[in-house]
């Protein structure tokens, strides 16, 4: 006889209910491992949201823990990005959670972030970092090949973040036109490319050196000093070697960025056509993603020339076969495993800060506005 061991589902609490809740509340119902057991949201979106698809609603993690819910095993902390230490010490002190995942930048100082990594370890809390892309099926296949030496020895990679973000984008929530509040493509968006190249390379940046790309959108609505870059040239070099470029932008329309190029947010269309955000060079192939195109010389072709393999040989394109799999989906699955079966975060803490601290040392390379290189300690 088949032997089955039946779990109750892991109860899951969100705490946030803004632009990102839907899609974790979505894969949370329908979670043949995960039940979405509240939203706690003390402002309007939240409870709209619970409202919506009819889930308790609570304006405090205090106020759920008062009442008859049972205490989750997990919170999703999807807070605006300045508030995700303060509002993860509070889930981990008062509700003593199993594991949390903490949305993207996992926190926007690392100092603070280091006191959250202390206090979760005292209290045997797990955290995962919403780096959802290292769950991108391209980015699975990707590492396979990197992992199966396919490029060689990985030398450098370029990529892109580009896209046009609406006005309204900024005039909705105040915090993203703040630097200070973890506002900006820096803090929103390249912190994903740099988890995820720090993914694919094996190794983290050591330093940078960055500047500004000229504004051009108007926005009068905070102070110059702590209003959020559009955009940036960022110079990369890793603590293995590998070195890089990033150009980063929110007010150009371009499918070159991950959202246009996977559509893996269904906020964000994807492009009509496959293109690349990254490029990655190596000593064998050069790899693009997330289309999954792989450039090498094929041994035979070269044998079949009698030519040294180089640029004088024809070179050859390959598709990467990628298999299936919504990446905000097999993260829920995962933080199941990661409580059941004590699986190893696939974006730790330790992850989330390294990745924290580029973008620190990029904001602060961008504030002193000279090119002067900015060290990473990590
Ligand atoms: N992984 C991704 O691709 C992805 C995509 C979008 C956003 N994010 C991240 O998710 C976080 C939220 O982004 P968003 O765009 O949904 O923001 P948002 O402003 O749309 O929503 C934030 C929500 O948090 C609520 N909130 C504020 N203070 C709170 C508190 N103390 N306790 C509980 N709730 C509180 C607000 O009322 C609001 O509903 C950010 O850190 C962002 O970087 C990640």
């Amino acid at each position: 006889m088949e032997h089955q061991t039946h779990y109750t589902k892991v109860s899951v609490a969100l705490v946030g209910g803004g632009t990102i809740a839907p899609l974790h509340a979505e894969y949370l119902l329908s979670s043949p491992t995960c039940s979405l057991s509240a939203i706690i949201d003390p402002f309007p979106p939240g409870k709209d949201l619970a409202t919506k698809i009819g889930v308790p609603y609570f304006d405090s993690v205090q106020s759920l823990l008062s009442s008859e819910i049972q205490s989750p095993d997990a919170y999703i902390i999807c807070v605006p990005s300045s508030l995700h230490v303060q509002v993860s010490t509070d889930v981990i002190t008062h509700g003593r959670p199993k594991a949390i995942l903490i949305e993207k930048p996992f926190c926007t100082d690392s100092n603070a972030g280091e006191q959250l990594i202390e206090l979760a370890k005292s209290k045997s809390c797990r955290i995962l970092v919403g780096h959802h892309r290292r769950f991108h099926p391209s980015i699975v296949a990707a590492r396979e090949a990197i992992g199966d030496g396919k490029l060689g020895k990985i030398t450098a990679i370029t990529g892109t973040w580009i896209a046009k973000k609406p006005d309204t984008y900024y005039s909705s929530a105040q915090w993203r036109s703040l630097r200070s509040a973890g506002g900006g493509p820096i803090w929103t968006n390249f912190i994903h490319d740099i988890d995820v190249l720090h993914y694919l390379t094996g190794s983290r940046v050591k330093r940078i050196w960055a500047v500004s790309a000229v504004r051009h959108r108007e926005n009068n609505s905070t102070l110059p000093a702590d209003l959020v870059e559009e955009g940036a040239s960022i110079m990369l070099q890793f603590a293995n070697g590998v070195v890089g470029t990033f150009i980063v932008s929110d007010y150009v329309p371009s499918p070159f960025g991950w959202e246009a190029a996977t559509g893996d947010n269904p906020l964000y269309p994807p492009a009509p056509v496959a293109v690349d955000s990254y490029r990655i060079f190596g000593t064998q192939g050069t790899l693009t993603e997330p289309d999954g195109v792989l450039w090498t010389y094929d041994a035979a072709e070269v044998s079949r020339l009698g030519l040294e393999e180089g640029w004088n040989v024809p070179i050859r394109r390959d598709a990467l076969h990628v298999g299936d799999g919504i990446p905000f989906q097999q993260q829920v699955e995962h933080l199941a495993r990661v409580i059941r079966q004590g699986e190893n975060p696939r974006c730790s803490e330790e992850d989330g800060l390294a990745a924290v601290k580029v973008c620190e040392a990029v904001i602060t390379a961008l504030e002193a506005g000279d090119g002067t290189p900015v060290d990473i300690h990590f």
